[in-house]
């Protein structure tokens, strides 16, 4: 009958721990339509984020209806899997162990390593763990038929952009080891989608490539947050770090302000993790066969067989390095001191995007402003100094 509950999808979350898995998976826990599965091999992640997303997608369930059905609480426990994606023995029996319970609905592939500066030291670890693993992540969805993947891309994709804002079809030129595995990543999957190997398929391969600019910030209880192993490389994360102490550096160094923009120093496009959390929920739903969504989003599509859309996820406007310093030294009261130093390999000038495709087409938008981002990402660092250890 009408109120019966409508089967809760299966949907894979790689690098589910992560910074970005962890708000990805909590906010599609909020959705309860989903049994969300996360791999995770832990490299730059604790499975401590998992356990706290679970119990505060939990209690916010009880506080919003005191008589949760068995079916929203079972959907805010996470089939928990540590796994290295680069080993297909373990993935494929994740995919197999899921046959038997309607098979594994849609991926969303966020692990990554991303640290634009070490991938050109150690390329081939970077290669191996970002395309070789991809490659190897879709022939097990081929094998077992999942035909619908979310990707997380990221502005890098732009290299140097022709032009600021960005727009989508801007030509691809990966400028570091790090930004070429997210080219090649998508080119992989786009050639897979036009592959004859779609043909005959109920559900054609369709996959939605999300573009990424800078995440920042956390969900506002402190509950979760950016925990990266390691010292931060981030900017914004490095500035949490210092104003509560973890990170002991007199001085943030700035990687040159000889930068042709307003003050020099680098601009980026900030948006709320949240923000950015939500674009994936709506991109799950575009994949969903049959809906408007889908219709519109690949309406355009030009390969013959399956489907594959990028969107860029931002906000459209950008803050330099020093304005960020700015609003973090508000949010923390840390009273910051700079450095300029020589520039970092690997960094562009400039990266802004432009919204209006994500926003026409997915009604994506991204509010949550950069004052926001900075309290959030204080209340998160005060209140865990040492993250999730
Ligand atoms: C921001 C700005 C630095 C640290 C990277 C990846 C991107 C995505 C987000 C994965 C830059 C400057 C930084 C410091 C500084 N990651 N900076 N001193 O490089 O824009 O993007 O992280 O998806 O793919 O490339 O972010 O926070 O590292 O740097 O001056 O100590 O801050 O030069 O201009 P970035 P970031």
């Amino acid at each position: 009958n009408s109120n019966t509950p409508e089967l809760l999808k299966n949907v894979l979350v790689t690098g589910g721990a992560g910074y970005i898995g962890s708000h990805v998976i909590y906010t599609l826990l909020r959705t309860h339509k989903y049994k969300v599965i996360s791999i995770d091999n832990y490299h730059n992640s604790f499975p401590a984020a998992l356990t706290r997303v679970s119990s505060l997608a939990l209690s916010e369930l009880k506080e919003s209806s005191p008589e949760p059905s068995a079916q929203d609480i079972d959907s805010t426990v996470i089939d928990v899997h540590e796994c290295d994606l680069i080993n297909p023995t373990a993935v494929r029996s994740i995919f197999s162990s899921y046959a038997s319970k309607g098979g594994i609905w849609g991926v969303i592939h966020i692990a990554a390593y991303k640290a634009v500066g070490e991938s050109s030291e150690i390329p081939l670890t970077y290669y191996a763990n970002n395309v070789a693993a991809t490659i190897s992540l879709l022939q097990i969805m081929q094998e077992f038929h999942c035909t619908r993947l979310i990707y997380s891309s990221s502005a890098t994709v732009y290299g140097v952009p022709p032009d600021i804002p960005i727009k989508e079809e801007t030509r691809r030129e990966g400028d570091s080891v790090y930004g070429r595995t997210k080219v090649m990543c998508e080119l992989i999957i786009e050639d897979f989608c036009d592959s004859i190997m779609n043909d005959g398929e109920t559900n054609p391969f369709q996959a939605i490539s999300l573009r990424y600019f800078n995440p920042a910030g956390a969900h506002p209880s402190g509950y979760i947050g950016e925990h990266p192993r390691g010292r931060p490389e981030n900017l914004l994360p490095l500035l949490a770090h210092m104003a509560v102490g973890t990170v002991t550096d007199p001085v943030l160094k700035v990687f040159g302000n000889d930068y042709p923009t307003a003050d020099g120093t680098c601009v980026r496009d900030y948006l709320h993790i949240l923000d950015l959390a939500a674009g994936h929920v709506i991109a799950l739903q575009a994949l969903e066969e049959g809906s408007e969504l889908n219709a519109k989003v690949f309406a355009g599509s030009t390969s013959s067989n399956g489907k594959f859309k990028a969107y860029n996820l931002g906000k459209g406007h950008g803050m330099s390095v020093m304005q960020i310093v700015d609003a973090m030294r508000k949010a923390t009261g840390h009273d910051y001191k700079t450095e300029v130093i020589g520039r970092r390999r690997g960094d562009v000038p400039e990266l802004i995007a432009d919204p209006a495709l994500a926003r026409a087409e997915l009604g994506f938008d991204a509010p949550r402003d950069l004052e926001t981002m900075c309290r959030d990402l204080w209340n998160w660092q005060v209140k865990n100094p040492t993250g999730y250890e």
